[in-house]
């Protein structure tokens, strides 16, 4: 196979929530397979080093704070890729937020809105504004991060909602930007260790039994993820689209068979 078709050279990317954890390793990953890079997230001061970082491999590094959640941050955001780096090839909406840990009976209004805001509202405001452009361009890609959570029912209420939500909102999108060579897919992760998920792993207690639940019987890494963005993103996944990829070391299959009663 020609692997110049995992090449992402000569192409813009925005990753939303870039500025750590799978945003991060994903815009690194993208810069090194040749896209210019735009990072964004609310802390400009955490982005910057990000930037710094892609600018060093050779290839073009922006950082802009915008909040996910608000339509004007999410106007200004594209406006400025597109003044500044001329245009919008990937989109990877990966910022997400989940600000209540606890029972669903007990989940409160503002909880629900900044959840559905950030992790369902951004990444179609987002998703709109650059397919826009990318239809005048003749074509683009979209990935957006959901969860399995979004695939089953766990313990984590409104986020497992949103998240829900992402995957029907990628297959209607799907099905609609197809005509102008948009493709959009998701990404659903198990547990990776990074800052958003430190609840689900920073506890041994807690780490144990999400290990247990897993058939590879270890927690992921963000890089993990950032693989499968570049194989989306490139010519490789040219004929992809609508799907949902699952990356959880085997999680959403059940818990691993510890059947001790192989002979060879
Ligand atoms: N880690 C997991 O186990 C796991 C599993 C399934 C799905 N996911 C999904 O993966 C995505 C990335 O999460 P992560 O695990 O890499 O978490 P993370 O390391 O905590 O990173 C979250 C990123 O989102 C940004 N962000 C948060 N709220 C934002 C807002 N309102 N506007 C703009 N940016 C915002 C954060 O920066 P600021 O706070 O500075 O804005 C940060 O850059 C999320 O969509 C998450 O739901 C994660």
């Amino acid at each position: 196979m020609d692997l110049t078709r995992f090449s992402c050279e000569g192409k813009v990317a925005l990753i939303t929530g870039g500025s750590r954890g799978i945003g991060r390793a994903s815009a690194l990953a993208l810069a090194e397979a040749g896209a210019d890079v735009v990072v964004s997230s609310r802390k400009i001061a955490d982005l910057e080093p990000v930037a710094q970082e892609i600018r060093s491999k050779g290839v073009r590094g922006l950082a802009v704070a915008a909040h996910n959640g608000k339509s004007q941050d999410c106007e200004m955001l594209v406006q400025r890729v597109v003044r500044e780096m001329g245009r919008i090839d990937i989109l990877l909406n990966n910022a997400g937020t989940n600000p209540y840990y606890g029972p669903l009976m007990d989940q409160d209004e503002t909880t629900y809105d900044i959840t559905m805001n950030v992790n369902l509202k951004g990444v179609f405001l987002l998703s709109q504004l650059a397919a826009r452009q990318m239809k005048k361009q003749g074509g683009g890609c979209i990935i957006n991060v959901s969860s399995i959570g979004g695939l089953r029912a766990e313990a984590l209420g409104i986020y497992c909602v949103s998240k829900a939500a992402v995957i029907m909102l990628t297959q209607v999108m799907a099905k609609e930007f197809g005509q102008y060579n948009i493709r959009i897919n998701a990404i659903a992760p198990g547990v990776i260790k990074t800052r958003l998920s430190e609840a689900l792993w920073k506890e041994p207690s807690v780490s144990q039994k999400a290990i247990g639940d897993t058939p590879l019987m270890r927690l992921g890494e963000p890089e993990e993820i950032a693989g499968a963005v570049v194989f989306l993103a490139s010519q490789a996944g040219s004929y992809i689209t609508g799907e949902t990829m699952v990356i959880d070391g085997g999680r959403v299959h059940g818990e691993p068979s510890y059947n001790k009663n192989a002979k060879s």
